[in-house]
């Protein structure tokens, strides 16, 4: 099976026979590590937390970055209305095998780099979603990569849509903060390794804080920022 690509360490792999194969998943997760950025699925405490910026009880269509074994996914599957669509889009062959396992008519799982998601989605005759679910590891991908994969996502959501991400530094807070006026972001310690999560709004804040308000929230920001420096200062020494 190939993925549907267009070049760069992200996108051009080798065609991989998956038929008959079922991996282990930490073999897998392991073996890949240089894509899948990770070693062990999610925690069930750092996909609820990734879950709560979505509302699922508007939501029809949502769009899946990088669902791996389907932890995520299933648990996308088990809150989302019954007339809803989960398109999920991972780049690894036996993953998309592992995926497309889960009895569910409302899910479509492609091959594909994150990248094309505007494409796969016109494919599927889907014309925005109302959410995008990434477990993409941004901290292992180029700017460039970052930015593109970034831009699909925010140009596949209708107005008033939704992003949410989880990452295990700060180090692409500068990205999400280009494409959207708002941010929020949490931290969980329970994950290995321990995880933020940012959901990012297309609207902005809704309501202005007051005067006073103003100072916790510039308190917030700045700190989130600084962490984010940190972070990426430390990435780039790595
Ligand atoms: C950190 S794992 C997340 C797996 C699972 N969702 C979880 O939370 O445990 C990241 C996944 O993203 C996939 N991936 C990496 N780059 C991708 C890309 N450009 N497009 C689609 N999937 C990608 C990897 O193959 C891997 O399955």
């Amino acid at each position: 099976m190939q993925a549907e690509g267009d070049g760069g360490r992200f996108l051009d792999r080798e065609a991989v026979d998956v038929a008959p194969r079922r991996e282990w998943t930490l073999i897998q997760h392991i073996k890949d590590w240089h894509t899948s950025g990770a070693v062990l699925p999610s925690s069930r405490r750092l996909v609820a937390r990734l879950l709560a910026g979505v509302d699922f009880a508007s939501a029809r269509n949502i769009a899946e970055l990088g669902p791996g074994t389907g932890c995520v996914t299933r648990e996308i599957l088990r809150r989302m209305r019954p007339d809803a669509r989960l398109v999920s889009l991972e780049l690894n062959p036996v993953f998309v095998e592992s995926c497309r396992s889960i009895p569910d008519p409302r899910l479509i799982v492609r091959c594909s780099c994150a990248s094309r998601l505007p494409e796969v989605l016109e494919q599927e005759g889907i014309e925005s979603v109302d959410a995008v679910v990434s477990s993409l590891p941004l901290g292992m991908m180029d700017d460039d990569m970052v930015v593109r994969v970034l831009q699909a996502s925010r140009e596949s959501l209708r107005p008033g849509g939704t992003f949410v991400q989880y990452q295990y530094s700060l180090s692409r807070h500068w990205a999400m903060k280009a494409l959207y006026p708002s941010i929020t972001v949490r931290f969980t310690p329970f994950n290995v390794p321990p995880a933020f999560v940012y959901t990012c709004d297309t609207r902005p804040p809704a309501s202005r804080p007051g005067r006073w308000g103003l100072v916790p929230a510039a308190l917030g920001t700045g700190a989130v920022t600084l962490l984010a420096v940190i972070s990426r200062t430390v990435h780039n020494l790595l």
